[in-house]
């Protein structure tokens, strides 16, 4: 039930694919910075997530965020395998883009960090993907707490 993990090109084509489908949904009036985010979960499920920005600039929230809680919210006991994200200014994509801090940290929450894939796409064949571990070196996580 929780094994699914990121193994075929088709995995990463279809994330990338569902961040790109979702884009023009990015509600960023104020940075008009539109991005949007796939995650894969451990028992195969792909949810999506925009930006969402506010008239009170930090009541915004980031499209990984959005994506991670929306997944977290239909099952707390899903882990996170990987990450696709597409974003640019007007929502046109020129460039990789990589997830802020505190998404990583947030990312960080819900499985190892060796073994989540973030992918950073401008399509579906021209992408970046390193892992969470190397994204957020030495980091602080659920294990310190228990
Ligand atoms: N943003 C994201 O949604 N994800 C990122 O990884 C980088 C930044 C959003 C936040 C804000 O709405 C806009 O992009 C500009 O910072």
């Amino acid at each position: 039930m929780y094994n699914y993990t990121l193994t075929t090109d088709f995995d990463r084509k279809n994330l990338i694919q569902k961040a790109l489908d979702n884009i023009s949904h990015a509600y960023a009036p104020y940075s008009h910075f539109h991005v949007s985010a796939a995650v894969l979960m451990s028992d195969g499920k792909v949810y999506t997530g925009v930006n969402v920005e506010n008239a009170s600039y930090p009541a915004g929230i980031c499209a990984e965020r959005n994506a991670i809680f929306h997944a977290i919210a239909q099952d707390k006991a899903a882990k996170l395998v990987a990450v696709a994200i597409v974003g640019g200014a007007d929502g046109k994509i020129q460039d990789y883009c990589a997830p802020c801090g505190v998404c990583r940290q947030v990312m960080r929450e819900f499985g190892n960090p060796q073994e989540i894939t973030v992918i950073m796409a401008k399509s579906t064949t021209d992408y970046q993907e390193m892992t969470l571990g190397e994204l957020l070196p030495m980091s602080f996580g659920p294990e310190f707490l228990t």
